[in-house]
């Protein structure tokens, strides 16, 4: 199956570049968000992100209206109803995705592909909630969406072969290299990055070094683009304490356990970039 109509659910930061980075591989997208206010600010986001690849002479200004006249956003769910595939990436809340599967599930066609951009919760479970489990997979995008050239295809012990490689040709035809993962926590990349980046917040917080030496250690010694406060700030302290969570939860490794430090400043509301303080102070 060629996939030419896509849904996403929730235009936040990932759903908004998700349904950027498909209109502009020549799908046609519907976004779904929960109300108009939500919506507004969904296309504000896909019109920002467009305008600063016109202006870093990614893409043409002609490119730019054809993209955003093929992306509608949509505030009822029956809209999905032609989709080929939906991506769902709405707030990491287990019972808010199962809702939102089983819900999908009555809406879409029976040969329509449902994927989840989570990057925490069983795959297995969410697909569990529909009644076409061999048509359900992770689909793991990064941050930001239309700069990262990664996806992780994530498929479980349900999933039909044929789903797998059609959606695994369609994320390559976004631009994306594709990886693949089973079911657990983490996948590939968050299995491995987070521990490193509770390592950077266990180090600040024992007095080792300082933040700004920390960073400038990874980026300068490593080449890391970001060093791992900047990244956890960027990524929000929240959604890293949460995947820390799910991450012990499932092994039960002491470096996947969030430092007091990390547990504290998600409690005072500091989560980084998205709150204006995190590690460090942002406008
Ligand atoms: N569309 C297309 N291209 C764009 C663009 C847009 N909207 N905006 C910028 N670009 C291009 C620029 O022209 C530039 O291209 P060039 O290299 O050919 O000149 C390139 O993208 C970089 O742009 P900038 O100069 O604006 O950005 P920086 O060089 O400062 O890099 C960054 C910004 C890409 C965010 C970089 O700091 C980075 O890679 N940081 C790490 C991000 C990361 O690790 N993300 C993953 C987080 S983990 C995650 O998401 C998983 C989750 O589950 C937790």
């Amino acid at each position: 199956m060629s996939i030419e109509r896509v849904g996403v659910i929730g235009g936040g930061l990932m759903g908004s570049g998700i349904a950027e980075v498909c209109a502009r591989a020549g799908s046609d997208v519907i976004i779904h968000e929960i109300h108009a206010e939500a919506a507004e600010a969904a296309r504000t986001r896909i019109e920002l992100s467009l305008e600063r690849a016109v202006e870093r002479g990614k893409l043409e200004s002609a490119e730019r209206d054809s993209v955003l006249g093929s992306i509608n956003i949509s505030t009822d769910l029956s809209d999905q109803g032609d989709r080929q595939l939906v991506i769902e990436a709405a707030t990491e809340d287990e019972g808010l995705k199962k809702q939102i599967f089983a819900d999908l599930d009555t809406v879409v066609p029976p040969e329509a592909i449902l994927a989840s951009n989570t990057s925490s919760i069983p795959i297995t479970r969410i697909a569990a909630a529909t009644t076409r489990p061999t048509h359900v997979v992770g689909l793991h995008f990064f941050n930001p969406v239309p700069l990262m050239g990664l996806v992780e295809l994530v498929t479980t012990v349900m999933s039909s072969p044929d789903v797998e490689t059609t959606v695994q040709a369609y994320a390559e035809s976004l631009g994306k290299t594709v990886i693949r993962a089973k079911d657990r926590a983490g996948f590939i990349v968050n299995m491995l990055l987070v521990p490193y980046l509770l390592g950077a917040i266990r180090m600040y917080e024992s007095g080792v070094a300082s933040r700004e030496d920390i960073d400038a250690g990874m980026r300068l010694g490593a080449n890391h683009p970001m060093g791992p406060l900047e990244l956890s700030d960027f990524v929000g302290l929240d959604t890293m304490k949460h995947v820390a969570d799910v991450l012990f939860d499932e092994f039960k490794e002491p470096f996947y356990a969030s430092p007091p430090l990390l547990t504290r400043m998600v409690e005072a509301g500091l989560l980084g970039r998205k709150t204006g303080h995190g590690f460090y102070a942002y406008d």
